[in-house]
């Protein structure tokens, strides 16, 4: 008699749990570092004027009971600042921490909340370092919680809700702004004032609408497991600048950039990367001191820069950053020269990621 009540009351228990309500949920941690997503201003009618990483994770967390119905989920504050002020020490420390958490069996996804400024940065360095198919999802907000029509609420539960979902896995970092997935590696913040600042030129992955993910497109450029470097063997990122081109342009920028210690200057060309007659001899002084120059554009939709079409690459043996805008191409520099200073492998490592 006990023994049918029991092997009842087990079937019973296994069938609720069955039920999608009570199956275990993914384990999705956040790791928060300040920026917009965590600002207060003093009225609801300012969504500009506040105050930037103000507020904890825990709270962040606690401000959406509706995570709970996507994911177990907890915060970490790594750090609390606007991300305008990250350093490339904050990118090794973010890094090494997000590939600590995805080799832990009991973490199924990762999300990181961050300022919009240099959020493109971030997520472009985390999709080139760390090893793990887990989705990793950094997201922002261009409005504080305070404000109203704040977007930071449904950015981060759609953000915990693509890191808990078996089908964002391998996708390398993704970005979840404006119910848009984007590739960490092609997104940028385009528009300083609406919610939909972030586009990739060549496309957002697809969208995430009500918790469920529809995807159109996968990234093409090598990622995350498939990336030959590695957070947990880099310990020091190298000094790269970028110098802006404009008519009149003088070489002061990058003599001055090189007597600092750059080991690398990314050339923010007009046009298709475009470098002034007027600087054209310092960087070839430059490149014979042993600082690699590396041409990209600010053409701002983003732009196709290709080596020898309007400067001689091969013969100055400069480089292109290919698709990369300056400062996605200021990352790709900074970790692949910790890697090789040898031009023809920093100009593959160009084509490839
Ligand atoms: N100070 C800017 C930053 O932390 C605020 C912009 C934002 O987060 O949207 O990037």
């Amino acid at each position: 008699m006990l023994k049918r009540f029991l092997s009842r009351g087990l079937l019973i228990a296994a069938s609720l749990l069955a039920l999608p309500a009570f199956a275990a949920k993914p384990n999705v941690v956040i790791l928060a570092t300040g920026g917009t997503i965590a600002g207060a201003g003093a009225d609801a009618a300012k969504s500009a004027t506040y105050q930037a990483a103000k507020v904890p994770v825990d709270k962040l967390i606690a401000g959406i009971p509706t995570l709970a119905d996507v994911a177990q989920v907890r915060g970490e504050q790594v750090f609390q600042i606007a991300s305008e002020s990250f350093t490339n020490e904050h990118l090794l420390t973010l890094g090494k921490r997000v590939s600590a958490l995805a080799k832990q069996g009991d973490v199924d996804g990762i999300v990181v909340t961050h300022g919009t400024d240099t959020l493109e940065e971030t997520a472009y360095f985390l999709n080139l370092v760390v090893h793990t198919e887990k989705p990793i999802v950094v997201v922002g907000s261009m409005r504080p919680g305070t404000a109203m029509s704040a977007d930071g609420t449904l950015n981060l539960f759609n953000a915990v809700s693509v890191a808990a979902s078996k089908d964002a896995r391998g996708k390398g970092v993704l970005v979840t702004m404006n119910d848009e997935l984007n590739s960490g590696r092609d997104v940028s913040k385009m528009v300083n004032v609406k919610t939909e600042a972030f586009k990739s030129p060549w496309g957002a992955l697809g969208m995430v609408i009500e918790g469920r993910n529809y995807w159109f497109r996968l990234p093409a450029k090598r990622h995350t497991v498939n990336s030959e470097f590695d957070i947990d063997k880099i310990e020091t990122l190298p000094q790269v600048d970028i110098a802006y081109s404009y008519g009149n342009v003088s070489d002061a920028a990058y003599r001055n950039f090189a007597d600092k210690g750059a080991k690398a200057i990314i050339h923010a060309g007009t046009g298709n990367g475009s470098v002034s007659n007027r600087v054209v001899p310092a960087l070839r002084h430059l490149r014979a001191q042993g600082v690699h120059i590396i041409r990209s554009s600010h053409v701002n939709a983003g732009g196709l820069v290709l080596r020898n079409a309007e400067q001689p690459d091969d013969q100055y043996d400069w480089l292109v950053a290919h698709d990369l805008n300056p400062q996605k191409a200021r990352v790709l520099a900074a970790v692949a020269l910790t890697r090789t200073q040898d031009s023809k492998e920093l100009q593959r490592i160009f084509w490839e990621y």
